[in-house]
């Protein structure tokens, strides 16, 4: 699927974000190695460290289907004002590496500016076991 059409379908996801501390809305979508869509969004929680961040959402929902290998991540942030400020965190860039993601997608906003890099740009020397 190319980013016209993934983009979309992470922002619609980023509409069931449930962020009401932050206001900060983050959906997802991935495709795994047999072309299926899962999406995500982030779930806030009071106790701030139990919340999850939508790519690991998305991922995890996909994992919890049978998906191991992930090809290709979209990340909408739809409250983002740029693009600079859509990109996933840390721990998301390592949940992605588990699963072997090799592209990441992020938009921002409208979702009219749209970046696409490799999990290798965004998370180099990944740690394995
Ligand atoms: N968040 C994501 O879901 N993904 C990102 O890539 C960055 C941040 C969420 C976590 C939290 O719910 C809110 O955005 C503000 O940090």
């Amino acid at each position: 699927m190319s980013p016209d059409q993934l983009v979309p379908i992470a922002r619609t996801a980023a509409e069931m974000s449930y962020s009401p501390y932050s206001k900060f809305r983050v959906g997802a979508v991935v495709v795994g190695s047999d072309g299926e869509t899962f999406t995500g969004a982030n779930i806030e929680n009071a106790a701030y460290p139990s919340s999850s961040c939508a790519e690991a959402t998305a991922i995890n929902t996909a994992v919890a289907q049978g998906v191991r290998k992930i090809d290709v991540i979209t990340v909408a942030c739809i409250d983002a004002k740029d693009v600079d400020g859509a990109y996933p965190c840390g721990r998301c860039r390592q949940i992605m590496s588990e699963f072997g993601v090799e592209t990441v997608i992020v938009t921002a906003g409208d979702g009219s500016e749209v970046r696409e890099h490799t999990l290798d740009e965004l998370l180099p020397y990944q740690f394995e076991l």
